[in-house]
């Protein structure tokens, strides 16, 4: 089976990662991609996405979307993990192609609606794209096959607070639209990001496979890696926005729970995803009125890494 996807990223290096896999795996078809503030300027990210896809030989249609938060005010990018430039900081050849001349939201709307049924959401950033998309057109809920989210975090903690994972803190407001939309949705988060390391040997691999884009993918792992070294005390990378693909094309070393998703905009616990399982009562019901989805709560971590190696290699 072929998965016609549109991926909404905001590369970043664990990005270009998942992006690489988007245009080279023969399971899915990349309609286009979308793009965000977050690891870098949205420009930057408008920028490393086509460069990716042009280091890859192909040509695949860029719409750039989110400058900021709908709500919040902007962090500024995070440099040290992801380098200014979003890639690592290493030296990158210049780019040919132009973004598209429509927003990301407009591109999500009108890709959902010339094919209802067929096209899943995939998003690795934060999530003002999918939010702006639903305020465009409302009925995208019910033509979208599935949306999938790297974001959020159910038992494990956060990255960037001691609850919010980085995605959803970056724009609460958008993450609260989108997660309670009613639209099939995963949410595949550090429960399960957490768990898979990228290693040097796996990035060996990938880097004698993909030829110029190996070389970007190889020249921008170090400087991640040395962020993960120092932060998490682990010997690779936590290839985050790749887990959303595998979640995708290999299910089955994931799993799953099914319940509803809160998520706190305000305060100390902003960005928190709060997941009240299916079935389980609490003191009020006000945790369990959102529509139900998916979330990660385990996997296979050596499994997926190995899987993210052998697709690029
Ligand atoms: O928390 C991990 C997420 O934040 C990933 O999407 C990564 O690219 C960063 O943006
Ligand atoms: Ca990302």
């Amino acid at each position: 089976m072929t998965h016609p996807i549109i991926f909404d990223t905001d590369p970043g290096i664990d990005d270009a990662q998942a992006i690489a896999i988007a245009l080279r795996h023969p399971e899915i078809e990349l309609l286009g991609m979308t793009t965000t503030y977050g690891n870098v300027d949205v420009e930057t990210a408008t920028h490393n996405a086509l460069l990716l896809a042009e280091l890859a030989g192909q040509r695949i249609p860029v719409a750039q979307g989110a400058a900021q938060p709908m709500v919040k005010e902007r962090h500024p990018p995070p440099a040290h993990i992801h380098g200014a430039n979003g890639l690592g900081d290493i030296a990158l050849p210049p780019v040919q192609g132009r973004a598209e001349g429509v927003s990301a939201a407009q591109f999500i709307v009108d890709t959902v609606n010339a094919r209802p049924g067929e096209v899943t959401l995939v998003a690795v950033g934060p999530v003002g794209n999918l939010a702006a998309a639903l305020q465009l057109d409302p009925g995208i809920i019910d033509r979208v096959k599935r949306v999938v989210i790297m974001g959020g975090s159910i038992r494990e903690g956060g990255n960037v607070s001691p609850v919010a994972e980085a995605n959803m803190f970056n724009d609460p407001d958008a993450a609260a639209r989108v997660l309670t939309a009613g639209w099939p949705l995963t949410l595949v988060g550090l429960d399960v990001t957490h768990r898979c390391v990228l290693t040097d040997a796996h990035m060996a691999r990938i880097e004698a496979g993909q030829g110029a884009l190996g070389q970007v993918l190889a020249g921008s792992f170090g400087f991640y890696r040395d962020f993960y070294r120092e932060a998490l005390g682990i010997d690779g990378c936590c290839p985050h926005d790749s887990c959303a693909l595998a979640w995708l094309l290999r299910p089955e070393l994931f799993t799953t729970a099914r319940g509803h998703l809160t998520v706190a905009t305000e305060g100390d616990a902003e960005g928190q995803t709060i997941f009240a399982p299916e079935g389980r009562g609490f003191i009020e019901a006000r945790w369990s009125r959102t529509p139900l989805v998916d979330v990660c709560l385990g996997v296979d971590g050596a499994a997926v890494s190995d899987w993210i190696a052998d697709t690029l290699a």
